[in-house]
């Protein structure tokens, strides 16, 4: 009965299009896009980039520079009910790890079938945007926070990928909250990274633009690998380089070779959108896709060849694409049936010998 949405729709979407549905069969003219915002408790450019991919799948039209300019053009009743979760937590056995596997399911309930100590590293980025947890996908994060401690190994890392929303004029800081549970869960905050977005649209009228997500680096005890990634120094070649003083107390210079590279410094930046998060089309059926580059970088710097990386929200698939491009084991889930569809879609675009 859902063919349709289910097909073309994610979850966030047939339900954005189910509330037009019922608001214009209610008032005769469809909400604006600030009503939306509020309803769903998200950002107007959020609900702008719903609105236009219901657009381009043809579920509305909408006049341009109209305040009420939406129609829709076919009905809830016509095409389908929301789509309902389809679960395959059922296929994995308790102790056991899905290895390889994109699995449809709630991230607390699959991580309590997984085994103590048997990840490397997770890197995963929560919900925060309402529009996602809004009927019916919970969002446990304590229970999250703490099954993620147990299935860390020791030295493992769990990379947190957050921001915060701004409720009228607030901004929430989830994100210190959650890093200050982490801590309470005990792991230890190894490092506060920032992900800089190179290229980000202006959003608000009194305020500088967002250009950056939180990074927090977890690590259950002391990291056990590490491989620093480096850049290139600003200056190369050979230079009058201070030396230790001698017994006389002075300061000695002598030629010396300035050093070609550096370790990067814990500020990463990375072009976002269609060829900077990734030229994969398909990602982009997915909302909220953090760059393909972010995970790539955290796998090569926390882990070696054939580790066990983890996204218990996966999304579209990004983390779990990346270590295999890296040769590294995955385990993906996704409280939603399209978007592990889609993830599983991604990863049969790249081959390896690990899957
Ligand atoms: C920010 S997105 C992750 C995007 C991903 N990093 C990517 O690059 O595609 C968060 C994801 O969490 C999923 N989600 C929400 N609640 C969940 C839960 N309780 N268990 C598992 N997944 C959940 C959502 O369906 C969404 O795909």
């Amino acid at each position: 009965m859902s063919n349709v949405l289910n097909k073309q729709l994610t979850k966030k979407q047939a339900q954005l299009f189910d509330y037009l549905n019922k608001f214009e069969q209610k008032n005769n003219y469809s909400p604006a896009l600030s009503n939306m915002a509020d309803h769903f408790n998200v950002s107007i450019p959020t609900i702008h980039q719903h609105v236009d991919y219901l657009e381009r799948k043809g579920y509305l039209i909408k006049e341009k520079g109209v305040k009420y300019s939406i129609k829709v053009l076919k009905r809830m009743s016509d095409i389908g009910s929301l789509p309902t979760q389809e679960k395959n937590i059922s296929s994995i056995k308790h102790g056991e790890l899905p290895i390889n596997k994109i699995i449809c399911g709630d991230a607390v309930k699959v991580m309590e079938k997984m085994p103590d100590n048997s990840i490397d590293l997770t890197v995963t980025s929560p919900p925060y945007d309402e529009l996602r947890d809004y009927k019916g996908y919970s969002f446990d994060f304590e229970n999250i926070a703490k099954q993620l401690f147990r299935v860390t190994k020791k030295g493992g890392i769990v990379v947190w990928v957050v921001g915060d929303k701004i409720k009228k004029g607030n901004k929430t800081l989830t994100s210190f909250k959650q890093a200050l549970y982490f801590q309470q869960v005990g792991f230890n905050v190894h490092d506060v990274m920032i992900y800089r977005k190179k290229n980000t649209p202006f959003m608000r009228s009194n305020a500088y633009t967002n250009c950056f997500e939180f990074m927090f680096v977890l690590s259950k005890d002391s990291p056990k690998t590490f491989n620093p990634l480096k850049v290139k120094t600003v200056r190369q070649g050979k230079e009058m380089l201070p030396f230790n003083k001698g017994a006389d107390g002075v300061n000695k210079k002598i030629m010396g070779e300035l050093k070609p590279e550096k370790t990067m410094t814990n500020i990463w930046e990375y072009a976002v959108g269609y060829g900077g998060s990734t030229s994969d089309r398909l990602a982009f059926d997915h909302p909220a896709i953090f760059p393909e580059k972010l995970a790539e970088d955290h796998i090569l710097s926390w882990t070696k060849e054939d580790d066990i990386i983890f996204d218990p929200m996966c999304g579209s698939g990004t983390t779990c694409k990346m270590a295999t491009l890296n040769k590294r084991r995955y385990i993906g889930c996704d409280i939603s049936q399209e978007y592990v569809e889609l993830a599983k879609k991604r990863l049969k675009t790249v081959s390896n010998n690990f899957s």
